[in-house]
């Protein structure tokens, strides 16, 4: 029979996929590190597994043991799948930052999640590290695996990851890029690949406004500002991160970064998370800097299904302003309205009576209705105009909606440009958006004025 064990098999042994499209004019072969094929779809699951079979072999972890942790998330899920293998109770603590998908995700392997500030600073009894730490201390028979110290993080790397890439690539390996959360990736997969050639450069991809590269470059830290992208980037430095296996540190932007991510997907079919982005932004730069003897592996770190609600989301890109202008549409204007505004498009038929259409404008607040009729706009009803007309009618309020309406409202396809909508809105004051020939969604000119410029 072929089987596995158990879940805790499938951790590792993930394979290298070269890409095709966005390489080209590039020399260099440039190779994805699938981790996002991990059970818990992420290169945190070596970690998991590794961390908690130390402690069982050194004693800190005894049955019936719970495991706490400070986590982004996805080391959350390495720990939590081990430990339901092997019956141990989990209790994550996350910041605000980590997305919602990740919190669910713990929770139905089993754990606990407690929930804080990211805005605490390191040291503060809120910060997430400081929390973790308290519960750890107030829980009887715990573990804290701390993954920012424990040995057994690059370690894991030394002993799977680096030789995996090794064998892989027949040795042939020129440059390795990963992201620099722990630093166990980077510091245990970079010391065994520097083993074997001291001429493998080991690069690390860091957010703009964290420490790392700073750190590297200088040996100081500074402020950090604030970014978006997930799981990388410091404001301190942690242990596991051994910056001396690091030949090189290259910031990128929270937009190139997501930007590369989704890319990632479009153009290669490899679906992954924010930080991959930061990777692959990184990897490129290197590879086109090479000739056809570069071979640059880079780390996907995890799955773009924990961001569904993040960069994978179009609404989230605009209201974190970080959608380029030229890709907002106007099915985007039109989903993404002011939270204020009332979701669902609000129609009339030309048979309806005009006093319970004006009753439901007063109630929602809202001065444009497009008529429809069978799905397509055959008039439309401006509050000003109409109170005027039954100002001087006031009959017309019995009247059926086809005798006060005025010229349909313009309407553009869902695709249509952010400049064609608002060129529209220069002679109407609302246009309609149509998808596959249905009325979907309207735009005044009131939404337009919310749109990121850049
Ligand atoms: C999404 C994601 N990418 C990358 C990393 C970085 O890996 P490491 O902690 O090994 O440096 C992490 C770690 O938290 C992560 O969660």
């Amino acid at each position: 029979m072929d089987y596995k064990e158990n879940i805790l098999e499938l951790v590792g042994h993930t394979p290298l996929v070269k890409l095709n499209r966005l390489t080209q004019g590039i020399k260099a072969t440039v190779l994805a590190k699938m981790e996002s094929l991990n059970p818990g779809y992420s290169v945190k699951d070596r970690i998991g597994r590794a961390m908690i079979e130390a402690a069982e072999r050194e004693g800190s972890l005894k049955p019936g043991g719970t495991i706490i942790e400070a986590t982004s998330g996805n080391t959350g899920i390495g720990l939590a799948l081990t430990a339901a293998v092997k019956g141990y109770r989990c209790i994550f603590v996350m910041t605000d930052k980590a997305s919602i998908e990740k919190v669910r995700y713990l929770k139905a392997l089993g754990a606990d999640v407690v929930v804080v500030p990211a805005s605490a600073k390191p040291g503060t009894p809120d910060h997430y590290v400081s929390t973790a730490q308290r519960i750890a201390r107030e829980t009887p028979n715990s573990f804290y695996p701390n993954q920012y110290a424990h040995p057994a993080n690059p370690e894991a790397h030394y002993r799977t990851t680096g030789p995996e890439i090794w064998e892989q690539t027949e040795g042939r390996i020129t440059h390795f890029v990963a992201g620099i959360g722990t630093g166990g990736t980077i510091s245990g997969t970079g010391r065994f690949l520097k083993e074997q050639n001291a001429n493998i450069r080991i690069i690390g991809a860091d957010p703009y406004g964290s420490v790392f590269k700073t750190y590297k470059e200088t040996g100081k830290t500074h402020e950090v500002t604030p970014y978006l992208v997930e799981g990388i980037g410091q404001e301190v430095i942690p242990e596991n991160a051994q910056l001396k296996y690091v030949d090189e540190i290259i910031n990128i932007t929270d937009r190139e970064s997501f930007e590369m991510s989704r890319q990632l997907g479009r153009v290669e079919g490899i679906f992954c998370g924010g930080s991959t982005g930061t990777n692959l932004a990184a990897a490129l730069k290197v590879a086109r800097t090479l000739d056809a003897n570069g071979l640059v592996v880079f780390i996907v770190c995890d799955t773009g299904e924990h961001y569904l609600s993040k960069h994978h989301s179009d609404e989230w890109l605009k209201e974190k302003r970080l959608l380029e202008p030229q890709r907002i549409t106007a099915e985007l204007i039109s989903t993404t309205k002011g939270a204020t505004a009332p979701h669902a498009l609000v129609t009339a038929a030309p048979t309806d009576r005009v006093a319970d259409i004006l009753a439901r404008m007063d109630e929602l607040g809202i001065s444009y209705v497009p008529v429809l009729e069978e799905g397509r706009s055959v008039g439309s009803l401006r509050e000003n105009h109409v109170l005027t007309k039954v100002l001087r009618k006031r009959e017309l309020l019995e009247a059926p909606v086809s005798e006060v309406m005025d010229a349909s409202f313009p309407v553009v396809e869902e695709d249509a440009s952010a400049a064609d909508v608002t060129r529209q809105l220069q002679a109407a004051p609302a246009v309609l958006v149509q998808t596959y020939g249905r009325i979907t969604g309207i735009i005044t000119r009131h939404d337009v004025l919310d749109m990121p410029t850049r």
